[in-house]
């Protein structure tokens, strides 16, 4: 990324403290960053983090950025698109993290001709280890993209999918992922308590598990089924408890669920288009 290329937020929330986070970590110049939101104590908190430059007014902060980074809640990003249509007239790279809202909605908005990256961040991106799915329409040139690739990989891993549709996958497995290895080590932590562990080691034993076997799949050249294979020795403790999950159609139940976080995706995405 040039040293002079500006980057404005609409919102100064959650995804947004993370993106500025991450940016500014990788050596982002602060002062090349603009931020604006309804809520001034939240601004005032922003700036005295960041020391970045605060606004009330969204247009003030998409005038002469070369990024707009929309970063609001998926129902008013209508409004916002229409409030700073006039002030992107420039044709910023305009990259939306707003779970469900359709490109051709938000270049409509904007009044057509817009170069848009809609992105799919999760939340573990507040720790630096999100994982994003994005796409691209067809006005964001080469170099925008490396724009948002250097903006999303700040805070974790990103990858291009190819159609937009593909993105209501993204957010069945990735978006809506973390809270189902939260329900994992909600669950084992309580099935440690039933067994007699006292909760707090249990529910340390649960999460360090969850980060150890996370962090071998990923380093390790074995696919999760072969690493799988490994610790699972003949007539073992571990066998005994993988065949009880598959007597219980584990691979089923995390399929009807990802099935239903895909077709609520899909639904919400309907729910919020002009277009429907
Ligand atoms: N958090 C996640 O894990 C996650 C993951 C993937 C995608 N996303 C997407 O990321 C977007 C932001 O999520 P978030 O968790 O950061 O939300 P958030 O914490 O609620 O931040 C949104 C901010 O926008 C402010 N806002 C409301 N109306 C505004 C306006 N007209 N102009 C400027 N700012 C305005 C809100 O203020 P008030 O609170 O006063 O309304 C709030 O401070 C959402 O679209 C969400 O779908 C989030």
């Amino acid at each position: 990324m040039q040293k002079t290329t500006t980057i404005g937020f609409i919102g100064a929330g959650n995804m947004a403290h993370a993106l500025i986070s991450g940016l500014i970590n990788n050596g982002f110049e602060a002062s090349n960053i603009k931020l604006s939101d309804t809520d001034t104590t939240l601004l005032s908190q922003r700036k005295l983090e960041f020391s970045v430059e605060v606004f009330t007014d969204n247009s003030q902060v998409a005038t002469g950025c070369d990024v707009v980074v929309l970063a609001v809640k998926p129902q008013i990003l209508s409004s916002v698109c229409k409030e700073i249509k006039i002030h992107t007239r420039h044709r910023p790279l305009m990259i939306s993290i707003a779970a469900g809202v359709k490109s051709r909605d938000i270049n409509a908005w904007l009044g057509g001709g817009a170069s848009i990256v809609r992105t799919m961040p999760n939340t573990p991106a507040l720790v630096g280890k999100g994982a994003t799915g994005m796409v691209a329409n067809d006005a964001v040139s080469d170099k925008q993209k490396e724009l948002a690739e250097q903006i999303l990989g700040s805070v974790g891993e990103y990858f291009w999918v190819k159609e937009e549709t593909m993105l209501d996958a993204v957010t069945a497995l990735s978006g809506s992922g973390p809270a189902y290895f939260f329900l994992m080590i909600e669950s084992m932590t309580n099935a440690g308590v039933a067994l007699g562990l006292d909760k707090q080691i249990a529910e340390k034993l649960s999460i360090q598990t969850a980060l150890g076997a996370s962090t071998m799949s990923k380093q390790s050249a074995d696919s999760a089924l072969e690493l799988r294979a490994k610790v699972t020795s003949k007539n073992g403790t571990t066998q005994a408890a993988i065949e009880s999950f598959q007597e219980q159609n584990f691979e089923i139940i995390i399929s009807h669920a990802m099935r239903a976080a895909f077709e609520r995706a899909r639904e919400i995405g309907f729910e919020l288009s002009d277009n429907a």
